[in-house]
């Protein structure tokens, strides 16, 4: 199979972890007579330092010529990075809601999982881990108060800021859909999360899932308000297989759960539309304070390949291979620095991708 893929290194650690999963990539190819073109565009600062702007139109072209995007991650150091002087619509960030946009990558699917390697890792008692967890946050993620009207005005000398939460139920019901079929595709169940004891947003939300559950009988439904989800993930992790929810209750709920892994640097996620493809990225950010020194952790950029090559491929036994590929690594001992625990043998970037590549 010939698959064209369209990389986006981006900022901070990116270029390194990237550089990691096409060495996984370009060896499953090899084992499994595939041909993977690979080109890479600019996105974030990277594009900013040449373009002016976060993401070019010809960038977004040669996105949706290919068959997926891989990407690294973007953005720098708010503090200090002069990427944040800029107005806010050139920031780095601004070029991921513009490419989220223009792709129409409406589902944003965020595993989170406790490595039975890493369990020392996760930062809950252990009465509440040992029951373990597997939970997939179906986000939604080209609506609400992303994309929704904003301004900032002065009334009578007082500044006033608005942001607006919208959805109409077409957009719910096709992340609800998202959400049911891939419950279908695991425990069959399906927490609805939502702030419906005060919003309209979440009270339509929750009317339209209650619509599409019923062309899923075999699938559980539930509701949860957000702040009882955010709650109930500490407390006890293991109730939840499917969390769908909006998009900022989703940014929100998807870093406290990969916080509760213990090991954000070994989660991927996928951002899909209505076709095969897809943008596949790590949880994790641009960790401008450790890129350049070797020593990130390749492994969620590595497993978010995995992802494309299910999702968008239907290369299920080549993604199999990669997720086997991580387990053995762990299993030999081998960490990199944000992993690492007594008697393990301590790794860098490049030397990871060289063992789990080694693992194909
Ligand atoms: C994420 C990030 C982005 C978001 C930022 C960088 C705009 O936090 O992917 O979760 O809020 O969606
Ligand atoms: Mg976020």
């Amino acid at each position: 199979m010939e698959l064209n893929i369209v990389c986006i290194p981006g900022d901070g650690i990116g270029p390194e972890i990237v550089a990691e999963a096409k060495k996984v990539l370009n060896k499953v190819a090899s084992k499994y007579g595939h041909v993977m073109n690979f080109k890479d565009i600019l996105m974030g600062g990277a594009s900013i330092d040449v373009h002016g702007v976060p993401l070019t139109d010809e960038a977004i072209a040669q996105a949706k010529a290919a068959d997926a995007v891989l990407m690294g991650s973007i953005g720098g150091d708010t503090n200090t990075s002069p990427w944040y002087k800029l107005p806010p619509q050139n920031r780095p960030e601004a070029g991921l809601l513009k490419i989220r946009k223009a792709l129409n990558l409406f589902a944003n699917l965020r595993p989170a999982y406790l490595y039975e390697e890493l369990a020392a890792a996760c930062p809950l008692k252990e009465e509440i881990s040992k029951a373990g967890f597997d939970m997939l946050i179906m986000r939604e993620l080209t609506g609400g108060l992303y994309f929704g009207e904003r301004k900032t005005v002065e009334e009578n000398g007082v500044r006033k800021a608005i942001d607006t939460l919208t959805y109409d139920e077409n957009e719910i019901r096709r992340i609800a859909i998202k959400g049911f079929e891939i419950a279908r595709k695991r425990r069959h169940k399906v927490t609805s999360v939502d702030k419906a004891n005060v919003l309209d947003s979440s009270r339509l939300w929750r009317a339209v899932v209650n619509e599409v559950a019923k062309d899923y009988p075999d699938v559980e439904l539930e509701h949860m308000l957000v702040d009882n989800c955010a709650m109930q993930l500490v407390k006890d992790p293991a109730q939840f297989d499917v969390i769908l929810t909006e998009n900022m209750f989703g940014d929100i709920l998807s870093d406290e759960a990969s916080m509760v892994t213990g090991s954000i640097g070994m989660l991927s996620s996928a951002s899909l539309n209505d076709t095969k493809f897809g943008l596949y990225e790590p949880s994790h950010g641009s960790a401008p304070d450790i890129a350049g020194k070797d020593i990130a952790n390749p492994i969620a950029t590595v497993l978010s390949a995995a992802m494309m090559l299910r999702y968008t491929f239907d290369l299920d036994k080549e993604a199999d291979a990669i997720e086997n590929a991580v387990k053995q690594v762990l299993k030999d001992g081998y960490r990199t620095g944000d992993i690492m625990s007594e008697g393990c043998v301590k790794v860098g970037c490049r030397q990871m991708g060289d063992l789990l590549a080694e693992r194909i």
